[in-house]
Order: structure tokens, then sequence, then C-alpha cells
């Protein structure tokens, strides 16, 4: 494992040091690999190491990180420091040294603090037993505290956001426990979930049968394509006011999509500021593409050449095509196991088609070319799953298959305990 540059400092030697970091803390989503493999992809695999077992530590300025365009992670925090011990008690005693000196470098008002933990032994009253010391400790400087109430270890991304923790006299700190240390971090940012459900089921064309990739799942299948991001373009991206659109000047990669379907892959490739785009077999889903598109950019300008057309993806020619970010043909829905011969055809089925658009694209790609595609995996039994067999003939097509040093291939997978067809991301490169 390569170490990043964590300081470990002495706990009781904290109190001067702690906003001195310009570290990144990343709290991963519910699968954190997939986060990881994004934070990996996008900043290089000597940037980032995992935290605990579901948080990451990025060796990114936390102006750089580009928080919106990341979609395997919900909190985005600056590593404040890194305590060494596990101990509630001594972290406590920590808390209580710094605090006080923290808050009279807040604007005037009601302090708001927020704590909380991962992976320490410590129960959520023990937690709020703590927080009330804290505010005991700050509340002798002068200065009112509001103590946001833990329901659980973690305070959620919406107590976050209607306790204000983020703005100027807000504080959440993290516990987060790795090996015999503790990452103490301040959260800077949480997911906008309002916007993610606006993008998600907002859009005017929607259709069940073709499924609904989440637009969180289309930013992570976007990130794992387009590889490492050049620090002079993060540079760019930091200067945008929160919320504009990216000038698609900073990147001009066109990101396509051939199984466009209704077009989520295209909607956040367009926020994140590429050109895009999008094929489908069906013109009825390019149809739904436009539609949701038009949709999307009728509030807000957008510097970008967007492209759609029907297109078999087995046969189609495309044009000038930097980046391959798709959700494929997933074959038929399983709610229920199906029997062996139906699954065996369905499998056969997806397998076809998709090499078969492998193999055509294949020419029409520079080599080194990424692409990341959401392809079908099935759950036969928990936790078990039977793959594409093309996945076993990759280098013989012409693709290497991307390694991620912090993830194994098989967890990059997206489903819920109960689902029957996961999402598989093959990340590959053109030979
Ligand atoms: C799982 S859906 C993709 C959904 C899409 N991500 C969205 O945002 O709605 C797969 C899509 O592949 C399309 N498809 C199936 N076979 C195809 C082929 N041979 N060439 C191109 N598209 C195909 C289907 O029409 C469907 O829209």
């Amino acid at each position: 494992m390569i170490f990043v540059n964590i300081i470990v400092i002495n706990i009781f030697n904290a109190i001067g040091d702690i906003m001195q970091m310009m570290n990144s803390v990343l709290i991963l989503g519910r699968q954190p690999a997939l986060g990881l493999a994004e934070l990996e992809s996008l900043y290089g695999s000597e940037k980032v190491s995992a935290v605990g077992s579901n948080a990451a530590l990025v060796e990114v300025d936390p102006c750089l990180l580009a928080f919106d365009r990341l979609g395997g992670s919900t909190k985005f925090c600056k590593h404040l420091t890194t305590l060494d011990t596990t101990n509630w008690k001594q972290i406590e005693k920590f808390l209580v040294d710094v605090s006080p000196g923290h808050s009279q470098q807040m604007p005037e008002g009601k302090m708001r603090l927020g704590l909380s933990v991962i992976g320490l032994d410590v129960s959520v009253k023990q937690i709020e037993a703590t927080g009330l010391t804290v505010k005991k400790a700050v509340k002798k400087t002068g200065r009112n505290v509001r103590l946001v109430p833990n329901k659980e270890l973690e305070l959620n991304t919406a107590q976050v956001i209607h306790n204000q923790l983020t703005g100027p006299t807000g504080w959440e700190l993290y516990f987060i426990r790795d090996g015999d240390k503790t990452v103490v971090a301040q959260t800077v940012k949480v997911q906008d979930i309002e916007s993610y459900t606006r993008r998600d089921r907002g859009r005017p064309k929607r259709d069940t049968r073709v499924g609904m990739l989440p637009p969180k799942l289309a930013q992570i299948i976007i990130n794992l394509a387009a590889g490492k991001l050049p620090e002079e373009q993060l540079q760019n991206i930091c200067d945008i006011p929160a919320g504009e659109p990216i000038p698609r000047k900073y990147f001009e990669k066109t990101v396509l999509d051939s199984f466009c379907g209704t077009g989520v892959v295209l909607q956040e490739a367009l926020l994140m500021g590429y050109d895009v785009y999008g094929t489908d077999l069906e013109s009825r889903m390019v149809e739904y593409s436009h539609a949701n598109l038009d949709w999307l950019t009728s509030d807000q300008v957008y510097d970008a050449t967007i492209t759609l057309e029907p297109g078999d993806a087995t046969n189609h020619q495309w044009k000038d095509v930097d980046v391959v970010a798709a959700e494929t043909y997933l074959g038929r829905p399983f709610t229920s196991q199906p029997p062996q011969e139906i699954l065996n055809q369905t499998v056969s089925e997806c397998n076809l088609i998709i090499k078969k658009f492998l193999h055509n694209i294949h020419g029409q790609l520079k080599a080194g070319t990424r692409l990341c595609l959401a392809v079908p995996a099935w759950q036969i039994k928990q936790n078990q799953f039977k793959h594409l067999p093309l996945l076993d003939s990759l280098e013989e097509i012409g693709y290497n298959r991307i390694e991620f040093e912090r993830v194994q291939h098989g967890d990059l997978l997206y489903y819920r305990a109960d689902q029957i067809v996961a999402r598989e991301l093959l990340v590959l490169t053109t030979k």
C-alpha cells in the first residue's frame, strides 16, 4: 500500500495545527468500492488511500476536488489531523481542548456542532455525552452552541443540510478509525440530494423497461471511463461557482454512450463539461434522450455539442469519440431466480450483443482509449454472480481490463441485496 502524507501528531499538541492540513477525506456511498475506484481513477492510486471500510483520504487540496462530479462519495471533508489513538475518552479530551479555540475563529452567532463516528468502539449515547461536554467547554468562552442529536453514529446528509453544519458557524466533525489511529475531518460539503432527485425523477421521459440508471452511478461510470484529471483542469473547475455548468473548453472531450436509452449518462456527462454523443437501437429511445436533454438545457446554456442518432451498436460507425461510457443492454429484468435455461439464454444474448459491440467499436477508437461499460451480472445465490463469458476473452478482442490498486474487479458490482441483475462495471482500454 502506498502511504499518503498523513501527519500523525500527539493528540495533546494538536491545538495549533488543526486547520493546517490540505488533504481531503471522502465519506463513500453504499458501495464503498465503487467510490474508491472512482477516486483512484480520477486522482491516481498514489494519491488515494482507504480509511477504514467506507472512507478515503485523498491527497488533493479540497478546493481542487470537484466534489459535485463524484457519484460515489456522499460527504466531502477537510482532513484536520490524525490522532494516535482509537480510545474515545482520549478523543473526547482532544475535542474539549481544541473546540473553544476553534469556535473563536468563527463569525459571531450560535455554533452548531455535530459529531459523526465510523468504526470506533463507541455508542450513540457516548457520542451525545461527549457533545454535551464539548458544548459546555465552548459555552465558557461566551458562545452558545446547538448540539445536533445523533440518531445513529453518523449524522445523515439531511441532518447536515437542515442544521447548516457546513455553514460559517457549523462544525460537523468526523472521527474515522483507521487501524490503531483515528482520522479527524471536518465536513465541507454534502451530496446535493435535491439536485440528484430532480435529475432522476424530474426528467420528462423515463422508462422502467430499460431500467433506471441512478445519476450517481452514471457519474461513477463517466469518471471511471475518463481516467485521471490533469491538475490544470481541476484548477479550472475549482474557479467555477457552485452549481454552474462546467464550460466544455476545460475538457474538449466527447463521451459516447452507444446504448443511450433515456440519456442519463449523456445528461450527467453534459453537466460534467463534456460533449456528448448518444446512439441507441431504438429510435424511440433517441427521441427520449432528445427530450430529456432539451429539458436539462432549457434553463441553462451549455457550451457543448450534443449528437444523437439511432444506431445498432453492433455495426454503427461513430465519429470522433474520446471516451466511451455506457450502460449496455442488460437483458430481461428478473424479479426472482429464472429457470436455468432462461438464464442461459439471457446470458448468451447479452454476451453476443456486447461482444459484437466491442468488436465493432475497437477499430474506430485510438489505442489507449478508455471505456467503462456497466454490463449485466446475475446474482444466482447471495453475493454469488454469473458473469458474462466475454470477460474471459477481453484480451483476444483487443482490450485490457484496468487494474485498480485499492479495489478488486469483483467488487465493481452495483446491486441491492435482493436484485438478480447486477451491473458490473467493466473498465477497459483499447490495446
Ligand atoms: C439498460 S438500457 C440503457 C438505459 C440508459 N442508461 C438510460 O439512461 O435510460 C439499454 C439500452 O440499450 C439499447 N439496445 C439494446 N440493444 C442494442 C444494440 N444492439 N445497439 C444499440 N442499443 C441497443 C436498448 O434500446 C436500451 O435503450
